[in-house]
């Protein structure tokens, strides 16, 4: 069971540290945490922010009447905390894979080795976020193994405040389910030039992935004889989810903007967006992506949230990449 942990937990889970520590010396990482860090100080402060979490097992050693008693032993601890963290703010020799917000794990120590605590603790991260960075230190070769098991990227090197440098790591689902999807979108368009084909096959990919509440295209379509943007309107294409408006007009909504100012508009609340054009009432943020061809925009890619604050830079950047080979 992972839990937030409580006052009465310090005294166990100093000694989990202690253990932790035992640990890494006799893995042959003899510098990390050799200050006695974590400090109960600091650990109370963990808990005071409900940012400590424990990782129990039921407690046998009073010979297997836990069930009885219910007592429970912490067998490892993170902190778990929203970023961004200030220590991250400046990374060197590489880079992050994204600036996308991200929790961050820190003091995550495992008293016994064996039982995959430490996994234990990741899987149940991610469970929370798609987005976390991470730094250990260069000797924690076991640390370095585990984040390599759970897809975390080695980005380069980040000083903490005291300027001992460390490893810093990040693991976005996020992107890695863009680059996955990137590179089926790119088989699909690389044998078919038929825009629509091409839409609805995206629509739908993105669909199955990110389980948004709309995908889809609106295709930029002659509303009379003119030639100019104002006598074209867009026109609902291939789309996943429920119905929608069919027809929205040049530089109306957040469709019409973005195919006006021919950039990607990224609303993280639609209710803040003058003008939003609600087909449903469902969608809380949006993003709009022009699809260029030969010079012009032939259509936008639309997608709704039923969340706040659900699309960033980062989806801006795939998306992109995306639609430009449609
Ligand atoms: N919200 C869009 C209209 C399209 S629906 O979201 C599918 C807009 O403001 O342009």
């Amino acid at each position: 069971m992972i839990r937030k942990a409580i006052y009465e937990d310090l005294p166990e889970l100093m000694e989990v540290f202690r253990k932790a520590r035992e640990i890494m010396r006799e893995s042959g990482n003899m510098n990390q945490w050799n200050d006695g860090y974590p400090s109960e100080d600091i650990v109370m402060k963990d808990i005071d922010e409900g940012v400590c979490y424990v990782l129990c097992e039921p407690d046998m050693t009073d010979g297997g009447r836990s069930d009885i008693t219910c007592k429970e032993r912490i067998i490892a601890t993170m902190a778990f905390i929203p970023g961004p963290d200030p220590t991250y703010a400046k990374i060197y020799d590489g880079q992050w894979i994204d600036e996308s917000p991200y929790y961050v794990i820190h003091r995550i120590a495992a008293a016994e080795p064996g039982k995959n605590a430490a996994s234990t603790l990741l899987d149940w991260a991610f469970s929370q976020t798609d987005n976390i960075r991470i730094d250990t230190h260069r000797d924690n070769v076991i640390m370095h193994h585990i984040l390599g098991r759970h897809g975390f990227a080695h980005c380069g090197m980040i000083y903490l405040a005291n300027g001992d440098p460390r490893e810093a790591y990040q693991m976005s689902l996020k992107v890695n389910k863009y680059k996955t999807l990137y590179n089926h979108a790119k088989c699909y368009f690389d044998g078919e030039d038929d825009m629509i084909a091409n839409m609805a096959n995206l629509s739908a990919m993105i669909h199955r992935v990110f389980k948004f509440w709309w995908t889809g295209f609106y295709r930029v379509c002659p509303k009379d004889s003119g030639t100019s943007d104002e006598s074209h309107e867009l026109v609902l294409g291939p789309f996943q989810g429920p119905t929608a408006c069919t027809r929205i007009a040049y530089g109306r909504g957040v469709c019409g903007s973005a195919w006006k100012k021919g950039e990607t508009i990224v609303v993280p609340d639609v209710e803040e967006f003058p003008g939003h054009i609600a087909c449903s009432s469902e969608s809380r943020s949006e993003i709009v992506v022009p699809v260029w061809r030969d010079g012009h925009i032939v259509a936008v890619l639309d997608i709704d949230s039923e969340k706040l604050g659900t699309f960033t830079e980062t989806d801006r950047y795939w998306l992109e990449k995306i639609v430009s080979h449609i």
